[in-house]
């Protein structure tokens, strides 16, 4: 069979993966790998410690003990790339004293030309860079590091769904599944679809297979993830769409739980509300980034949905779905946004009753439509309206969980400590609670709210397996 991706396939990459791995012998080597920005990149960050652990390396938490340094990147925001940048100053330290430490940067923020640049420029002791195209390439992009003389940089911007990678996960019952990658929203602040490129979505066959290694594995918590999952399907030559995923997924057998994220207002559907109101097996957690509540800055950003039409969604969801624990995302400060346009986020804020919000003061990324706009509001005026924000939010995130206080819900034990259990609610909010064993539900009866922790006590026994 041809392959999509030449090159970039596993089989192909395997073979520099063992040559890696027969340049250290007997003793391995040590990586250390810290990844920036949202769960896709975590994801992502799974696959290169798979691609590592099959490359002879093992695992540290220490920089300067590190024979390889990698760092994966975010570029959302500016706040995220300077971080990466100091974080990256400050390895140079650590090179001089380990001089044959590798140093290797990669992922979103890598993508970007200006930066790509900056670092074959000013700093001359990062050894490795490639964007998040090549991620599938990383065994002969770091072969090549390591045996070639000088510095090597893979930019190739062309995207793809890369199947049979090795994946390193982190957790044991709960696990990151991608189901697409890339966007083509491009939403005028956003620097995702430039750094991640166009949307693809995986097999239908390939997404069940995976999730049914994960279950038989052990897992009872699976994400499903992209930037816009609610378009899933739409460069597929079949009839599958989101909605028909879920399903195929919650009809697998034996007691887990799924999760899916992000959701995009446009294309998100009563159908899909209903899918998920049908399944107990799909968290009752929806995360509905709705950015503003002005429709002008909404029409700027060209996200495609006016206010009144996102309210709509919103009482469609909560009345269908009994229970819902509703998220969502919100910029402050858009270019040219007015105080009266802020009001009209702050009201839908107000109205909605978001159980948790993620509240971003905008930052222009160089290259999109918006760092072109004028934005004439000064910096402070934007922080006041981000602390009210804040501040009208707090109060609904705290009723949102003392709401709680009294009753009871189904809690995954995802790991215990000294017989104490930390986990979630099927709606994604974390709890404490005493426990004798990490991989299973318990019914929990919520007693009390520790900051954004709820405590409970279990009762008496487990949930039943396989329901
Ligand atoms: N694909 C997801 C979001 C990915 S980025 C979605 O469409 O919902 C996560 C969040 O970062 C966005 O929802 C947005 O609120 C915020 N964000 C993106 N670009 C930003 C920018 N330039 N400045 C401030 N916040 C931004
Ligand atoms: Fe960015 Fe919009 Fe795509 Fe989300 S949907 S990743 S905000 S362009
Ligand atoms: Fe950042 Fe890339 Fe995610 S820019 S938010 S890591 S898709």
């Amino acid at each position: 069979m041809r392959e999509e991706n030449p090159g970039k396939g596993w089989e192909t990459q395997r073979q520099y993966a063992l040559r890696v791995r027969g340049l250290w012998g007997a003793a391995p080597k040590k990586a250390y790998v810290r990844t920036y920005g949202c769960q896709q990149n975590v994801s992502d960050s799974e696959k290169l410690s798979g691609m590592l652990s099959e490359m002879g390396y093992v695992f540290t938490d220490s920089p300067k003990d590190a024979d390889l340094v990698l760092f994966n990147t975010c570029a959302v925001r500016e706040h995220a790339e300077q971080r990466v940048l100091g974080n990256v100053g400050a390895l140079k330290g650590f090179k001089a004293k380990k001089p044959d430490m590798l140093i290797a940067l990669c992922g979103c923020m890598m993508q970007e030309r200006h930066v790509s640049e900056k670092i074959k420029q000013s700093y001359p002791y990062v050894d490795l860079v490639f964007g998040t195209g090549a991620l599938p390439r990383f065994p002969e992009l770091l072969w090549r590091a390591l045996t070639e003389n000088g510095r090597v940089f893979d930019l190739e911007e062309q995207n793809g769904v890369v199947e049979g990678v090795p994946v390193r996960r982190d957790g044991a019952y709960t696990a990151w599944l991608p189901v697409m990658n890339g966007c083509n929203n491009f939403c005028t602040y956003c620097i995702v679809p430039y750094v991640r490129g166009r949307e693809h979505s995986r097999a239908p066959e390939q997404v069940l297979r995976e999730a049914e290694e994960l279950l038989a594995a052990g897992v009872k918590d699976l994400t499903l993830l992209g930037q816009n999952v609610n378009s899933y399907g739409k460069n597929l030559q079949n009839d599958w769409d989101f909605a028909k995923l879920l399903e195929k997924l919650a009809a697998l057998p034996g007691e887990f739980r799924l999760h899916f994220m992000t959701s995009h207002p446009k294309d998100a559907s009563h159908r899909l509300f209903d899918t998920i109101a049908a399944n107990p097996k799909i968290s009752r957690r929806l995360h509905l980034p709705f950015q503003s509540g002005s429709d002008r800055i909404l029409r700027q950003m060209n996200r495609g949905y006016t206010a009144a039409q996102y309210r709509e969604l919103v009482a469609y969801a909560k009345a269908a779905i009994p229970g819902l624990c509703l998220t969502s995302d919100v910029i402050v400060g858009f270019p040219g946004e007015t105080c009266e346009d802020f009001k009209q986020t702050l009201a839908l804020v107000e109205e909605v009753g978001f159980a948790n919000l993620y509240t971003f003061l905008y930052s222009p990324r160089k290259g999109t439509p918006a760092a072109e706009m004028p934005d004439p509001v000064a910096r402070e005026e934007k922080a006041r309206w981000f602390e009210e924000l804040l501040a009208a939010q707090g109060v609904k995130s705290r009723a949102f969980l003392e709401s709680h206080v009294g009753m009871a819900g189904r809690v995954l034990a995802e790991n215990v400590e000294n017989g104490l259990a930390a986990g979630h609610t099927d709606s994604g909010v974390a709890v404490s609670f005493p426990a004798p064993a990490a991989g299973r539900f318990y019914e929990v009866s919520f007693t009390e709210v520790k900051g954004v922790t709820l405590l409970g006590e279990p009762k008496q026994v487990p949930v039943k397996e396989n329901v």
